[in-house]
């Protein structure tokens, strides 16, 4: 008999699989690298399974809860996202659910400040001129320039964990820092930003003195030449501070025409037909995206509009894709790790069974004991 049965909706990587089998768990796993259809989810959920590994584009609420029911003990999730999970079902089925938060965050920091260079240093079109043999001179101007990131000001939309580590990254290119968050600020964290940034001045290391201050969004927005999008989707009715569409026509237009917006948040914060209309009409100067409000990138999408290839770079879901942070089977460095541990605690009860003590589940609110 194995220990546990166990369907996982993607392959998580042959380590933390084989984590898994060698402890007597039988892992079935779909072989992708598309999503499976619902429809699966629901049938294999309904078969006995004790857990489900799932990942960021599979919709997880009551239907496969009530199919599971009785049976099903936890759902692991390989992300650190988990908009696609209905949280207020998991806590009614009373199913914890895991993610795969901290492993990922100087991955995805980095990515998106490699984005936003990339953008305002116009690497792509300048690899294109090479590629197809386009590149008539050197020229002090011709045949285009970019805009520098050192030295200017960027807002921080969002300051968890993945915001506070680009914040980070920014001190690096003496950066003004403007945050925004409408749930959580971390003023602790703001202010030894600000005392690094003193020191960074006062020794000679950076020319100007810099700043960092938690800002209203309309003020951020107005200020920035960089925006970096860090907060989850949280749609209407989910949260006081909805973060669905976020970036719309009236606040794209808040930004400054010279300024630029990254988005390696989810894709839904953004509308796509606000920035297509924004980047057309040149409200701003370009943006970078990494995610999208359906995924992958419809092959109608009109953000493959030629006319403004040139200030929208255009990314794979990509930001915490490096080898270790996705794959390592140690859960302290790798969401797959991390994946397999967070089914690992449920299954096998660790922390004395205490799911609300457990580190990587998600809803403990619904496993607390009621004062
Ligand atoms: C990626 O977007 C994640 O949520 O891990």
């Amino acid at each position: 008999m194995p220990k546990f049965r166990v369907f996982a909706t993607c392959h998580i990587g042959d380590a933390a699989e084989n984590k898994l089998r060698e402890r007597g768990y039988e892992l079935e796993v779909y072989p992708g690298p598309e999503a499976p259809p619902k429809k699966l989810i629901v049938e294999k959920a309904a078969s006995g399974i004790d857990g489900l590994i799932t990942t960021l584009r599979d919709p997880i609420d009551a239907e496969v809860f009530e199919a599971g029911k009785g049976h099903l003990k936890v759902v692991a999730q390989i992300a650190v996202g988990f908009d696609n999970i209905n949280r207020a079902d998991a806590n009614r089925y009373r199913i914890p659910f895991t993610h795969t938060a901290d492993v990922l965050t100087e991955a995805t920091a980095e990515f998106a400040f490699f984005m936003m260079g990339a953008l305002a240093r116009k690497m792509w079109p300048s690899e294109l001129e090479v590629r197809e043999n386009r590149w008539g001179s050197w020229h002090p101007f011709l045949p285009f320039l970019g805009d520098e990131v050192t030295g200017k000001t960027i807002a921080v939309i969002g300051t968890g964990r993945i915001g506070l580590a680009m914040i980070k990254k920014c001190v690096g290119f003496d950066m003004n820092i403007l945050c925004y968050d409408p749930a959580y600020q971390n003023h602790q964290y703001i202010a030894k930003i600000q005392k690094l940034m003193d020191q960074r001045h006062q020794s000679g290391i950076q020319k100007e003195q810099t700043s960092i201050r938690y800002v209203e969004f309309e003020a951020a927005l107005r200020a920035a030449d960089y925006v970096s999008v860090h907060v989850p989707l949280l749609r209407e009715g989910e949260s006081d501070t909805p973060t669905y569409h976020l970036f719309n026509e009236k606040t794209l237009r808040t930004m400054k025409p010279t300024a630029y917006l990254i988005n390696t948040s989810r894709g839904p914060v953004v509308s796509e037909q606000a920035i297509y209309r924004a980047l057309k009409e040149k409200w701003i100067a370009g943006a970078a995206l990494d995610v999208f409000e359906r995924e992958p990138l419809p092959a109608d999408s009109k953000l493959r509009d030629p006319e403004i290839a040139d200030r929208l770079r255009l990314y794979n879901h990509f930001a915490s894709a490096g080898k270790i942070p996705r794959l390592d089977a140690d859960p302290d460095t790798g969401m797959a790790g991390r994946c397999a541990q967070g089914l690992i605690d449920v299954l096998e009860g660790s922390y004395g069974g205490d799911i609300s003590k457990m580190p990587y589940v998600v809803n403990k609110e619904a496993f607390q004991a009621s004062p």
